[in-house]
């Protein structure tokens, strides 16, 4: 039998429905290619959804009623559309980058510069500096015009052309500047906070009659979106972290006492410590934000470490920065972004194990890493770079047929699109009873849990 708290989701057909400028008003440039893959078995047809739920137990539930509105709720598919709303000669677009680098930016940048003038015929395209103060005139530096030559070498690069900041602007200030610039079309690649931004330019210009339409491509290293199967630049951010662990494995194994100890990015979600960790396979201990552990005691983690480096000589930690803030007193300090400050478990962690194995006479090497900047300033890997090129697209072909307030993502294959208010409205986290993290602790050994 199911029950409510069965669907996972929790979403129903009304969150999932996408804002629209109005109804389309002219044949796409594409039409002609989109005529001849209606054949594919690839194909989505725009009035066809993809689904939320992909269990049958999830999707009967809902046939049964018990979900609430009985329909089978699902995304709008990603892809060009036969017909569009923007007479493309008369569209001026914008692009803006936010918050913290993340691998694939450069790539989304290009590609949204190649599809506008490439395939819809879009010639004035602006690149905004700085993130969303550079939507503000009087913050702002002069934005760079976007051409396919000006993006032609940047996916070499790490980082965004157009630099990046933290923090929120007022939503009328920037749809002051951007109408005063003629820009209907705004691309904001950022991560929750920006979202969160991007709907509330949208909102003003809605509540003030100016046609523009928004639409966001997910950003977030630490993959903590929902709704999207895997953020673009995660896969490359895990993948280079594995070279830190190689490295801290390798010299706890060749030190007396060696603990090898390694601190990744993940504020609040452990995928990239858990994904980087099952990549090597022969990491001891994955700490994440979202299983708190204890410290001291048996079967506390110090305990633990200190047993193992005994009895095999070494030991290999990775620790989210998000994890183990239970043992820190509580702060109100926040980030540009609002987000919390956090306590540094990684440096804490190192005293805390050299002050256990003290105690207990036993030496101790720690060799402790902290990579995040270097794994997150590097250029996207070859499958992020695909990623970012089909995001991207998305993106334009939503813009162009007049889709607003939402955001492109990946859901169990498909390219959908997703209100903001659904992606913003929970965050994606690494399920304790989930079965990523069964693989983290089969592949580690390390208990269920620390008591
Ligand atoms: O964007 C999320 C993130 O990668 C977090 O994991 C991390 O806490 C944060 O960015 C750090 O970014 P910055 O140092 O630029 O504030």
């Amino acid at each position: 039998m199911t029950s409510p708290e069965f669907w996972a989701h929790g979403v129903d057909t009304a969150q999932l429905s996408i804002q629209r400028l109005g109804d389309a008003r002219y044949d796409s440039p594409l039409t002609e290619v989109l005529a001849r893959r209606r054949d594919s078995q690839n194909y989505v047809g725009e009035d066809d959804r993809v689904l939320l739920d992909d269990t049958a137990r999830g999707v009967l539930a809902r046939r049964n009623g018990t979900g609430g509105t009985g329909q089978l709720p699902g995304f709008e598919p990603g892809g060009p559309r036969r017909r569009i709303w923007f007479d493309p000669p008369g569209v001026r677009a914008g692009i803006v980058t936010c918050g913290g680098l993340c691998p694939g930016l450069n790539d989304v940048i290009r590609a949204l510069v190649q599809e506008l003038w490439q395939h819809y015929g879009v010639r004035e395209i602006l690149g905004f500096r700085n993130g969303y103060q550079g939507l503000v005139e009087r913050l702002a530096t002069e934005p760079m015009v976007l051409t396919p030559d000006v993006v032609k070498p940047i996916n070499e690069y790490g980082g965004t052309i157009l630099g990046a900041s933290r923090g929120a602007q007022d939503p009328d200030e920037m749809v002051d500047y951007l109408s005063s610039l003629g820009v209907n079309m705004l691309f904001v690649v950022g991560g929750d906070g920006s979202m969160r931004g991007a709907q509330k330019i949208s909102d003003a210009a809605k509540a003030r009659g100016i046609e523009l339409s928004v639409v966001g491509v997910p950003k977030t290293i630490d993959n903590d979106l929902p709704f999207i199967d895997q953020s673009f630049g995660f896969q490359t951010a895990f993948a280079k972290a594995t070279e830190s662990i190689r490295a801290a494995r390798v010299e706890a194994q060749a030190a007396p006492g060696g603990v090898g100890l390694v601190k990744l990015m993940g504020r609040h979600s452990g995928f990239i410590a858990a994904y980087a960790a099952l990549a090597k396979n022969d990491v001891d201990y994955v700490l994440i934000p979202e299983v708190p552990f204890a410290l001291n005691g048996p079967n506390g983690l110090l305990d633990h470490v200190l047993r193992r480096v005994q009895e095999r000589g070494y030991a290999v930690i990775v620790v989210a920065e998000g994890a183990g803030q239970e043992h820190f007193p509580s702060s109100d300090a926040t980030d540009a972004s609002g987000n919390t400050a956090l306590q540094d478990i990684g440096r804490s962690l190192r005293s805390w194990l050299v002050e256990r194995f003290a105690a207990a006479d036993e030496p101790i090497n720690v060799r402790y890493l902290d990579p995040s900047y270097a794994i997150r300033s590097v250029p996207a890997d070859p499958y992020d770079a695909v990623y970012c090129i089909r995001l991207a697209h998305s993106a334009v072909h939503a813009a162009m047929a007049g889709r607003t307030a939402m955001v492109v993502g990946r859901w169990h294959g498909w390219f959908v699109h997703l209100p903001i208010s659904l992606v913003t409205s929970r965050r994606n986290t690494v399920d304790p009873h989930g079965d990523l993290w069964q693989t983290v602790l089969e592949a580690t050994g390390q208990p269920w849990e620390f008591s």
